[in-house]
């Protein structure tokens, strides 16, 4: 199983400018804990570790274990990450089981179908795209047998600042399990692959906001979804 298999694709752009500018902004503190919600080989753990920041990632692929491992060992050897910040990726799911037995009962609104996604649910406040041939695919998040966040020694409530770099038909999931189980003032930083940016109604029932981020009055978020400094900020509704 290689990592293309299982859905790693790194992040191509520099993720730090949009980090900084929400400890400049004063929205995340600058030794706040960071998440990255499917790690990878685990260099933006490393990237939010060398801002300060107690940074973690949770990833499912066993396969990519020894390149975290590598990355993170190479980000200290090079003094990229403080000695005081923490840097650790651990293997499992990032979504609770419990988000799983409320998706089973039902009680879940993320669409689990690409079709329903891009062409459904949403009527005309969806931006839709050609998904040609992939127009059906069918999304089953999973949970770990083993908590991941046991391992990292703390809770999700008590994560600061998320990350995520998923394929469209994972990231409503995502957003859902953020607005059901991340802390009122936490914020989720999301670089989707193939997500139409405005799905204004199915924010608002999960209660998110979506935002660019801005920098000294200068927006770094680029509005087109298929560049990799479109980084998008969510946050709870206040
Ligand atoms: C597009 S890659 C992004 C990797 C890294 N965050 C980056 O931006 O370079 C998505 C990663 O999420 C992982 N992933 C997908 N679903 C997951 C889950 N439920 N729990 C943990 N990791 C997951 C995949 O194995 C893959 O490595």
């Amino acid at each position: 199983m290689t990592g293309e298999e299982t859905g790693f694709h790194p992040y191509r752009g520099n993720i730090k400018p949009f980090i900084s500018a929400l400890i400049e902004s004063g929205e995340v503190s600058p030794t706040g804990r960071f998440l990255d919600l499917g790690a990878g080989d685990g260099k933006i753990v490393v990237d939010a570790g060398s801002l300060g920041l107690n940074s973690y990632g949770i990833e499912i692929n066993p396969n990519l274990a020894q390149q975290w491992e590598e990355n993170i060992r190479s980000g200290r050897e090079h003094g990229k990450t403080p000695d005081n910040s923490r840097c650790q990726v651990v293997l499992g799911s990032y979504y609770p089981k419990e988000y799983i037995f409320l998706r089973e009962q039902g009680r879940t609104i993320a669409p689990r179908y690409e079709d329903g996604l891009f062409y459904r649910s949403y009527g005309s406040e969806t931006v839709c795209c050609d998904l040609g041939d992939e127009r059906d695919r069918v999304f089953h998040p999973v949970s770990s047998d083993q908590d991941p966040f046991k391992a990292l020694g703390f809770h999700i409530e008590d994560v600061d600042l998320f990350f995520n770099y998923s394929w469209g038909i994972e990231l409503p999931s995502v957003l859902e399990m953020f607005s059901i189980f991340g802390r009122r003032d936490s914020v989720l930083l999301n670089n989707s692959a193939g997500y139409p940016v405005e799905h204004k109604k199915m924010l608002v029932e999960m209660g998110l906001v979506m935002e660019p981020i801005l920098f000294k009055g200068r927006q770094l978020t680029s509005t087109f979804w298929e560049n990799s400094d479109s980084v998008w900020r969510y946050r709870k509704r206040l």
